[in-house]
């Protein structure tokens, strides 16, 4: 576990110069940093053994196929595409062999497009000592998934066009939001979320890398927030950090991550199963809504607490989880979060009501 860390892709947890919504703690106010590390190469990346030991035996050989790497978020996969690359054709030349567009970037089809052509347009130039350097470019295209259809078959045409100096690595969360015809010209990896010891070999790594540390229980805590999502690890111990200093306390975590308190969703349950009139059951929903909890993260409690609920039968939980899934894609399209919980609250009861 562990190995080299990027310094140039070191975040720094500047509190002076930061512009953090978060109250900083007084005796805090000074300036100092710390960091968050990105895995170098690809032995060090953790948990996606079969996937890096097969992009790993690709390196070196000419004939590397396109990539899809796809998976939850925080699981490697952007960490996996750069090390790739670094390793084919070190630091250096990656500069001018490598294009990285992600979704912050213009994506229009014509502007892709043309910087592909420019970027494929210029020789591939001499190989580095050291490195493979196979003769030819890649394009690694970040969060393709958020590419709309047309974008994407466009793109078959440049993939084609430009195949025999170009490779292109995609990288999403869905891999059912890439069409078929660019996802069939790739060999896809799937990446696994990060669970149980990985999770925690890596949060401690990383804490005596840059010297922060850890209270009781707030390793356990971090990745039960995480949910194998080492981004989410990484940014909720920063902000942790930078509130209450090390070490790093259960609660500050908690406080960070805007979790969900169990009892705020174990009262809406009740209220639903209970037949509450529905002026009660508005209120409390109002009343975590002002709180400030994400909707999402109320939703996904509440799919826990209603599954462990032995008042309700097997029948109304299977539609209820349903109606949840629905309500969770509404949210994600961008739906009134108020309004979707109140739904999917109005749904749960109105399911109970009918078995009393
Ligand atoms: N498998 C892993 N091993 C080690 N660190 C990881 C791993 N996955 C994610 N990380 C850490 O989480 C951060 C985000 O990872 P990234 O590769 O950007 O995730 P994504 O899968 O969303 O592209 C990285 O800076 C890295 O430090
Ligand atoms: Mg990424």
């Amino acid at each position: 576990m562990g190995g080299e860390i990027v310094r140039s892709e070191r975040i720094e947890w500047n509190l002076k110069s930061s512009s953090s919504c978060l109250p900083l703690a007084g005796s805090l106010c000074v300036s100092f940093t710390c960091h968050c590390s990105r895995p170098r190469n690809l032995e060090s990346i953790a948990a996606q053994g079969e996937v890096t030991a097969t992009l790993k035996a690709s390196i070196g050989s000419t004939t590397m196929p396109h990539l899809l790497l796809h998976g939850p978020p925080g699981t490697g996969k952007t960490t996996t595409a750069l090390a790739m690359v670094r390793e084919l054709f070190g630091p250096e030349l990656s500069k001018a062999r490598v294009l990285e567009l992600n979704a912050s970037d213009e994506r229009g089809i014509g502007v892709v497009r043309n910087k592909i052509k420019n970027f494929a347009a210029v020789a591939v130039g001499r190989p580095v000592e050291g490195h493979p350097s196979p003769p030819f470019k890649v394009v690694i295209l970040d969060e393709a998934d958020s590419m709309t259809k047309d974008a994407q078959n466009a793109l078959r045409r440049t993939m084609e066009t430009y195949s025999r100096v170009t490779r292109f690595i995609f990288i999403c969360n869905y891999v059912s939001r890439i069409i078929e015809p660019l996802a069939s010209r790739c060999a896809k990896f799937r990446f696994k979320s990060l669970q149980g010891d990985v999770m925690y070999d890596r949060i401690q790594y990383i804490c005596v890398e840059e010297g922060v540390e850890l209270a009781d229980g707030s390793l356990g805590m971090l990745a039960k927030i995480a949910q194998g999502d080492m981004r989410k690890a990484i940014t909720t111990l920063q902000s942790a950090f930078r509130l209450k200093g090390s070490p790093v306390e259960k609660e500050t975590l908690l406080d960070v991550a805007g979790t969900v308190d169990d009892a705020v969703v174990v009262a809406l349950l009740d209220a639903c199963v209970k037949g509450e009139a529905f002026a009660t059951v508005t209120g409390m929903v109002e009343e975590a809504v002002m709180a400030g909890y994400p909707c999402q993260e109320l939703l996904i409690k509440l799919q826990e607490v209603l599954i462990n609920d032995d008042r309700v039968p097997d029948g109304v939980k299977s539609r209820c989880l349903v109606r949840l899934a629905t309500v969770d894609r509404c949210l994600s399209d961008g739906a009134d979060e108020q309004l979707q919980l109140l739904s999917t609250l109005g749904y749960v009861s109105g399911a109970c009501l009918k078995i009393s």
